[in-house]
């Protein structure tokens, strides 16, 4: 495979190549790499290949010229137009999977911008931009080593075990198992017994399961990317899992009073069987420990109390049993302050409060930032309100306010049900 680099540093990658795997790559033919400088495309009697930027400001930015006439002259060469990345901070983020998609092209043209970046035109002319993560370097030579180094461990006869690649981070969206070797004991830290006792069928088994719970506890990006299948599954099963288990500590309050109804008047909504139903299946689906249902009027209390005891013990219990599963979660409450008590009760620690609306406001905080802000072992209470909202006293009164759930527009007028839905499946789903 064959490597241009479009680059005014070529000395930075001498050392680079000539080194280990990538060293004896370049020796055997596997991996050619040649350098083309923007400089020798210019005819100005410095070489230069900046300029100020249009509309003023600091920096320098590269000009297209140079660049282009580069790529062009790689082209030229060999006849074909070789693939054209451009290292870029603004580029989408280089993964395991742009590097086994280069790996399987004859040429690829990496081009190292320097300066503020490049003149935006030099966007047009090349097939993707990648960049290696989300920081600010000098120039594209860095990342371009990454990427060259990267790519070089895939193509067939770099790596002297191939088998190896198998398994690896971010192969199938996993990361990779931890390895061991000897001694048998390292300063009071065992080998795993099952390494030892050359049971292939369970070390496959345990190295599968380190690598589905090293990628879920670490990596929750990747692990809501995940497909898991069967076995998967069952190899997690009886796992401690820190999301199940938060979930576990976790309840709902469905708010019908203090809420506003249009014009801003404090009511009282009345409950429906709807959102008994659904919510009640959400708060079960995502592993909740509890579900209530608040409000102050008897008569609607006791007509929550009758449809769950419907569906708990009565007909309904034996027409579906699932749905008796899911209203076991379900109780009623009078008010806000008898929840927080109940749970405290039951957890031995007050409950989290956190306020979700359907308006922004400031303060309000995403799930990532609350999950940061929670603390450890801390029940948590995700509150919901009905009508036109909860009031601005009980809101104010809560630990944490969530940020809306938004569409693309401006129009975000769920049912209490489906924001409810919406909210466990983020906090609690296995994938987003
Ligand atoms: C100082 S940076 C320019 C950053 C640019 N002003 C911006 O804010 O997007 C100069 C060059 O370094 C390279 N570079 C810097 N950080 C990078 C990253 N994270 N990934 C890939 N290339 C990077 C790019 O080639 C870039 O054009």
């Amino acid at each position: 495979m064959r490597f241009h680099i479009v680059t005014i540093f070529p000395e930075i990658f001498d050392s680079f190549l000539r080194t280990s795997l990538i060293g004896k790559a370049v020796l055997a033919g596997l991996l050619q790499v040649e350098f083309i400088d923007p400089r020798s495309f210019t005819e100005d009697r410095h070489h230069t290949t900046d300029d100020t930027p249009y509309g003023g400001g600091d920096g320098m930015v590269m000009k297209p010229e140079p660049v282009v006439l580069a790529l062009e002259a790689v082209d030229g060469k060999l006849g074909a137009k070789a693939r054209r990345v451009l290292l870029s901070p603004q580029g989408q983020r280089l993964q395991q999977r742009h590097l086994e998609e280069l790996a399987a092209l004859p040429d690829v043209t990496l081009v190292c911008g320097r300066y503020e970046g490049f003149d935006e035109r030099i966007r047009t002319l090349v097939d993707a931009e990648l960049s290696a993560g989300d920081f600010v370097l000098n120039g594209g030579e860095v990342p371009a080593l990454l990427l060259l180094d990267g790519v070089a461990r895939l193509l067939p006869g770099v790596i002297g075990k191939p088998g190896s690649l198998e398994e690896e981070s971010h192969r199938g969206g996993l990361l990779e198992y931890p390895h061991y070797t000897r001694p048998r004991e390292f300063r009071g830290l065992p080998v795993p017994e099952v390494l030892l006792q050359g049971d292939h069928e369970q070390i496959r088994t345990w190295r599968r399961r380190q690598r589905l719970l090293r990628t879920r506890d670490r990596r929750p990006d990747l692990w809501h990317e995940f497909q898991p299948g069967d076995e998967d599954l069952r190899l997690l099963e009886g796992e401690p899992d820190p999301v199940a288990a938060l979930a576990g500590r976790t309840y709902l309050a469905l708010l019908h009073h203090p809420v506003f109804d249009r014009n801003h008047e404090l009511v009282t909504t009345a409950i429906t069987n709807l959102d008994l139903h659904d919510l009640a299946r959400s708060s079960r689906t995502y592993g909740l420990a509890g579900y209530y249902v608040v409000t102050p009027l008897r008569c609607q209390q006791d007509l929550a109390r009758r449809i769950c005891q419907h569906w708990r013990t009565g007909h309904g219990a034996s027409y579906n049993k699932r749905r008796a599963e899911a209203l076991a979660l379900l109780d009623v409450a009078d008010d806000l302050a008898s929840v927080v008590t109940r749970i405290e009760e039951r957890e031995g620690k007050r409950p989290v409060t956190v306020v979700t609306s359907a308006t922004a406001r400031p303060g309000q905080l995403s799930r990532q930032e609350v999950l940061r802000r929670l603390p450890e072992g801390a029940p948590l209470l995700l509150i919901l309100g009905t009508g036109w909202g909860l009031t601005e006293e009980l809101v104010a009164a809560a630990d944490f306010a969530l940020a809306p759930l938004r569409g693309r527009d401006a129009y975000n007028h769920l049912s209490v049900r489906s924001a409810g839905a919406i909210l466990l499946d983020r906090w609690f789903g296995l994938r987003e």
